[in-house]
């Protein structure tokens, strides 16, 4: 790591330090309502991670995959349930606290990249970092440093639209370890990727992992699936369960 990138580390490093879970998830159910119909997307979820461990979920289309990051990362609610992220019970909190919280502690790599149409490569990795009282100079600096790690710090100034699909996830990619979160979060990364992207999106998830980061990953990906040392799930029709 260069003495730039230390300097700018931000405060999640600290905040991870005497976490006993990374998440916890005690009897989370999550309930849709449309209409006079109900949809069980989450039924009596019971997960424990422990920072620094490398989960894999693997599941159907439907069976609850998203809704379970989404409730993971505080972007959604439980509807029944304990939710606690970095041992936080983040549900008791308002959205103003969670949403600060999931951006210093959390870095979420999408299924369909949600990156941010008007802004450029650049903008887009720096876009998590604009809590920090860093000086902008800085910040750009570690955002370039992040395109270059994932193969495309000469296509900083480009828009999402001029950029492949596997182009777009490596920013989103960039974009996850922006605040260098303990926690990271991936929804089927490398789905719809060429395989040089999917191998680099699966190397650095990988790599993070050996840096001591949390790293969760819904997926169909085998090559993911066969990671060593990682902990292997499945999703049902909304039920979780641990493949031992
Ligand atoms: N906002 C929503 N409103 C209503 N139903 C929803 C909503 N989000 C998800 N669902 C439903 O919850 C269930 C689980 O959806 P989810 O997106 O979590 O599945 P998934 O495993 O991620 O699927 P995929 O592999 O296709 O991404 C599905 O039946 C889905 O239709
Ligand atoms: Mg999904």
């Amino acid at each position: 790591m260069e003495e730039d990138d230390e300097e700018i580390i931000l405060v999640a490093e600290s905040e991870s330090a005497g976490v006993k879970y990374a998440t916890r998830l005690v009897d989370v159910s999550r309930v849709y309502e449309i209409g006079s119909r109900k949809i069980v997307a989450l039924h009596d979820v019971n997960l424990e991670v422990r920072p620094g461990e490398f989960v894999v979920v693997e599941g159907p289309s439907g069976s609850g995959k998203t809704t379970l990051l989404n409730i993971i990362g505080a972007i959604d609610y439980a509807t029944e349930g304990r939710v606690f992220l970095m041992d936080v019970p983040i549900q008791d909190y308002d959205e103003s606290f969670r949403a600060t919280f999931r951006l210093t502690n959390t870095g979420f790599v999408f299924q369909s990249y949600n990156l941010i149409s008007t802004l450029t490569a650049l903008e887009n990795v720096m876009f998590p970092m604009q809590l920090t009282e860093h000086p902008r100079a800085a910040l750009k600096e570690r955002a370039k440093s992040l395109l270059e790690r994932v193969g495309l710090d000469d296509r900083w100034d480009h828009l999402p639209w001029q950029l492949s699909s596997g182009e777009q996830q490596r920013i989103a990619v960039a974009r996850a370890m922006a605040n260098d979160p303990p926690l990271i979060l991936a929804d089927e990364p490398t789905a719809n990727l060429d395989e040089e992207s999917a191998d680099l999106v699966r190397r650095i998830l990988r790599e993070l992992n050996e840096a001591g980061k949390t790293v969760i990953v819904m997926t169909h990906d085998p090559k993911i699936i066969g990671t060593e040392d990682a902990r292997h799930f499945k999703m049902q029709r909304g039920e979780l369960t641990e493949i031992v």
